[in-house]
């Protein structure tokens, strides 16, 4: 019988509402800031892992939504060395584990959803490599130390090793142990929070995070103030909001953290734009839509990108969607039912 060891993990995309923008440590992918996000649902955006290995595989080999891609990108290889590592510790520990530290890996990816859309799939590939291995690996690590692995390889990745509401704290040390993911707080203590993803360009961003975050920390002064002042105070403000579950607090921090972000870009020199005509129209129409109805039903926030996530909950679903169901009806991909927008369409196009 062929000696093939297999484990899969899965992790979910999330989104940052409180962004991470600048690297002190390059190389360890350590922040100058700490950010918080929300896990999207494991059902709407995930990616799926396999990791397997054997004394028989020759090389290590990886498949990405069914085609095969060389295994060599310095990320990946600085995350598999650190988990080869333990595993190897492991090993010491107790000879009679295989050795799977000294067999090549496979690994088979892939996403629930496309992965040219310009979404954050870095961050839930990461994850699922590093917990798919580990798994594969039998490693006793926490999601927390898996975290400070998956960090190395995409900062982001680290906050995709929790569901729900998650930090991912800075840290002091400078070795990055201490840059950790934690959770503020699962899923089921605010369920009723959605989001809806509006896909304005599905094109690569122009520019990279990292070289753009470089950029911003050597020449934008905006984002001095940003990180030590802005982004501590926000941190506290918007953990608390979600533990009081608090929509208008948070929905308010997430708005104002996204555009705090992207005028850090625009104060880089040479400025990075990474919002276009259409974000800054959906911005707009947000703000119009919380005036509308006289209370702040929905947040928006953008990456490094032109794509909005929209936060909202539950009970304004409706709400929320007969505008936007009205606005966007001749684009692929709703099923609009068109009652009930009339008022705010008179009111405001
Ligand atoms: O983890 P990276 O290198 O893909 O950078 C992510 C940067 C933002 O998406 C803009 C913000 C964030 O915190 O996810």
């Amino acid at each position: 019988m062929t000696n093939i060891h297999i484990a899969s993990a899965t992790a979910p995309v999330n989104i940052a509402t409180l962004k991470y923008w600048g690297k002190r440590d390059k190389v360890l992918n350590l922040p100058t800031n700490s950010s918080i996000s929300v896990t999207l649902s494991q059902t709407d955006l995930r990616t799926l892992t396999s990791a397997a290995t054997s004394p028989t595989f020759t090389s290590n080999k990886l498949w990405l939504n069914g085609e095969e891609h060389p295994f060599n990108d310095a990320r990946s290889v600085q995350v598999l060395t650190h988990l080869k590592e333990l595993r190897k510790k492991l090993e010491l520990e107790n000879p009679a584990l295989p050795k799977f530290s000294e067999w090549y890996l496979h690994i088979v990816s892939e996403n629930n959803f496309p992965t040219a859309a310009g979404l954050a799939s870095s961050a839930a590939g990461l994850a699922a490599l590093v917990v798919s291995i580990a798994k594969l690996y039998q490693l006793p690590q926490s999601y927390s130390e898996l975290s400070v692995i998956a960090r190395m390889g995409s900062g982001s990745a680290c906050r995709s090793l929790f569901g729900g509401y998650v930090a991912w704290e800075m840290g002091q040390l400078q070795d990055g142990s201490d840059s950790k993911a934690v959770e503020i707080a699962p899923m089921e203590h605010w369920p009723q929070m959605k989001a809806l993803i509006l896909v304005v360009s599905a094109d690569k961003k122009d520019t990279p995070s990292t070289s753009g975050m470089q950029l911003t920390v050597q020449t934008s002064e905006l984002f001095k103030q940003r990180v030590d002042v802005v982004v501590p105070k926000r941190f506290k403000e918007m953990t608390q909001s979600i533990l009081d579950k608090n929509f208008a607090k948070f929905a308010e921090l997430t708005m104002k953290d996204s555009n705090s972000f992207h005028a850090t870009c625009l104060d880089s020199f040479p400025p990075i734009f990474y919002m276009n005509d259409t974000s800054k129209k959906i911005i707009k129409l947000c703000h119009h839509i919380n005036t509308y109805y006289n209370e702040t039903i929905v947040a928006y926030t953008f990456d490094a990108g032109p794509n909005a996530v929209l936060y909202y909950l539950q009970k304004n679903e409706t709400k929320l969607f007969n505008i936007i169901y009205k606005l966007f009806e001749k684009l692929p991909g709703w099923k609009s039912d068109r009652a009930n927008y009339k008022q705010f369409l008179d009111q405001y196009t």
